[in-house]
């Protein structure tokens, strides 16, 4: 496992050097969605603000679903693109759907999503208030580990949705969703429990809900977390 993130962190490492020496400037602005119609200002300092969020996911959105950048498009049986709030001040990222993600086509729908509810409320929100995204759109076989191929085939997608979502706070579950957006290749439980930088977005690594399930004594750090995260969202 620890080698597999390892390959992750230095594929990701050696795909951004690619694109700043094939002259993009900022990764997240790499051109995978045409930009939004109508809507998009183009700021001074070059960033895309999104007028229209919910028209910009959806257009990014039909984009995944005729992805063809990793061979899991082969086995899905629906992209799991994310949902919720496009003006949420909050944004979780999870790992990969598994399999009632891939039925449903909605992110965190099985028990570890249940749990995720539940820790969404302990800090007086609902899922219709955050949003919910993974690092992958697509389901791996069997639910094994992403590859790093594929980790970073989509890190682009999850880049846009960050890009066009501006949340105040990213909630980043469990090591592969941290170790995606940040780039460093800790484990979690030396990660979490302090706040990270992303581009001026105020990040918190934290426990999967699935290893939460597995280690429940675990719950008690994930609510330390959520409560600086909380916090964080009243400043
Ligand atoms: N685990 C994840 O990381 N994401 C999901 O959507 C469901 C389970």
């Amino acid at each position: 496992m620890k080698r597999e993130l390892t390959k992750i962190i230095k594929a990701l490492k050696n795909y951004m050097k690619m694109e700043e020496e094939s002259g993009m400037k900022e990764t997240s602005l790499k051109g995978l969605i045409a930009p939004a119609k109508g809507g998009d200002i183009q700021a001074s300092h070059g960033e895309v603000l999104y007028e229209d969020k919910t028209s910009a996911l959806a257009e990014l959105e039909q984009q995944v679903k005729v992805c063809h950048e990793c061979d899991l498009y082969k086995t899905r049986r629906n992209i799991v693109f994310g949902e919720g709030n496009p003006n949420a001040p909050l944004l979780f990222i999870g790992e990969a759907p598994g399999l009632e993600e891939d039925i449903q086509g909605k992110p965190f729908v099985g028990r570890a999503g249940q749990l995720l509810t539940k820790i969404i409320k302990a800090i007086e929100m609902g899922r219709e208030d955050v949003y919910i995204a993974n690092c992958l759109k697509c389901r791996p076989p069997k639910n094994r580990t992403p590859y790093p191929s594929e980790i970073v085939a989509c890190r682009n997608y999850l880049i846009q949705q960050i890009d066009i979502i501006k949340p105040k706070v990213i909630c980043c579950l469990g090591r592969p969703a941290a170790q995606t957006l940040l780039m460093n290749d800790s484990p979690i439980s030396k990660m979490r429990g302090k706040f990270y930088d992303y581009h001026g977005i105020k990040v918190m690594p934290t426990f999967h809900p699935a290893y939460l399930l597995r280690n429940p004594a675990d719950k008690r750090l994930v609510w330390e977390d959520m409560k600086n995260v909380r916090d964080e969202l009243r400043r």
